[in-house]
């Protein structure tokens, strides 16, 4: 019988017998299946696991503490988390083409875990112990997809924060290969991993770095960090959560536009809101948001986020428009 029960047995006497008493890193990255996947192995081998996430400074509002509070208090996973904001805001400086965007972090995410895995490989040997294991939250789709076609990695390349490329020498741990999502996130919640994590949207990699059209700077990070808090917070306040697949908030940072805010003229930012429905977000329609929620999206950015003038709502399918803008 499938029950999260019985995968989590299964999975936790594999693990045990694949890393007996090696020492074992995982990356995490904030999303669903890294956190199960690093919860999986911790029941399995305890603090023989530590975590890495590597803080980039393209996270959402409150992303970081979410994984340093909700997720280690719950679990009790070693975590270090690497402030690598400086080191991304130097290499992305100028770099307005979202391909380079998407190399350039990518490229720069793999140093960072690399650095980290040489400073825990370093300390475990001091104490005899030897790290060979690397967590993965590989899913059943992304085994599926690998085997097959290029498809829409020619479109656009996707970074997945926690998906490493595997010549780290490292042997693979990946007890969500047999998992689809919503198995998965029924899996973390039997775990204990907590509800803001299991049921967290689909957030790419690159972060808010693929929703800055134009050059990522910390002021611009932070005008869209106020921006996409306050559209999440109205979408959860009225319920919508489960109705969308995701609503990526974009600042059209090289596009002005003049405005009337207080008594006087501005000449500011616009947002683009981009609630989408969608199955597996191959294809995607935009997502029919009640008029009241997107004017009280709008009115309170506006209020709320000096830099802004304009909300504007992204009505386009995918086909022809992806998800991301970048
Ligand atoms: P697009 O923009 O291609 O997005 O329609 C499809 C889905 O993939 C997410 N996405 C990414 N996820 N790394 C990820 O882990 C990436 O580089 C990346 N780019 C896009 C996007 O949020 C949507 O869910």
């Amino acid at each position: 019988d499938w029950t999260p029960d019985n995968v989590i047995a299964d999975q936790v006497a594999a693990i045990k017998a694949q890393i007996g008493d090696a020492r074992v890193i995982c990356a995490l990255s904030g999303g669903v299946d890294s956190a199960v996947a690093a919860a999986l192995v911790q029941r399995a081998v305890g603090d023989q696991l530590t975590c890495v996430h590597v803080d980039h400074g393209l996270m959402r509002a409150g992303e970081v503490e979410q994984i340093e509070n909700d997720f280690v208090a719950s679990t009790g996973v070693r975590l270090i988390v690497r402030d690598e904001k400086e080191r991304f805001l130097t290499a992305l400086a100028g770099v307005s083409d979202p391909e380079t965007k998407r190399k350039i972090i990518g490229r720069e995410f793999i140093r960072v875990f690399e650095d980290a895995q040489r400073d825990i490989v370093a300390e475990a040997g001091e104490h005899g112990e030897d790290v060979k294991f690397l967590v993965q939250g590989t899913l059943y789709p992304d085994v599926v997809e690998s085997g097959g076609g290029e498809g829409a990695a020619n479109i656009k390349s996707h970074h997945n924060v926690g998906g490493l490329p595997d010549d780290l020498d490292f042997d693979l741990v990946e007890p969500l290969r047999t998992l689809f999502k919503d198995e998965v996130r029924a899996v973390g919640r039997e775990l204990g991993v907590p509800e803001e994590i299991v049921s967290r949207q689909p957030f790419p990699g690159p972060g808010l770095g693929i929703r800055i059209v134009g050059e990522i700077t910390a002021e611009r990070l932070e005008i869209l960090r106020r921006a996409d808090a306050i559209a999440r917070e109205e979408l959860t306040r009225a319920g919508l959560d489960n109705e969308i697949w995701q609503c990526p908030v974009v600042l059209l940072a090289d596009v002005r536009s003049v405005g009337v805010q207080g008594d006087g003229r501005t000449y500011g930012h616009p947002i683009v809101l981009r609630p989408v429905s969608s199955e597996d977000a191959m294809t995607a329609d935009w997502t029919r948001l009640p008029y009241d929620v997107l004017s009280t999206i709008s009115t309170r950015i506006t209020n709320e986020v000096r830099e802004v003038n304009r909300v504007v709502l992204d009505v386009t399918s995918k086909p022809p428009g992806t998800i991301e803008w970048e």
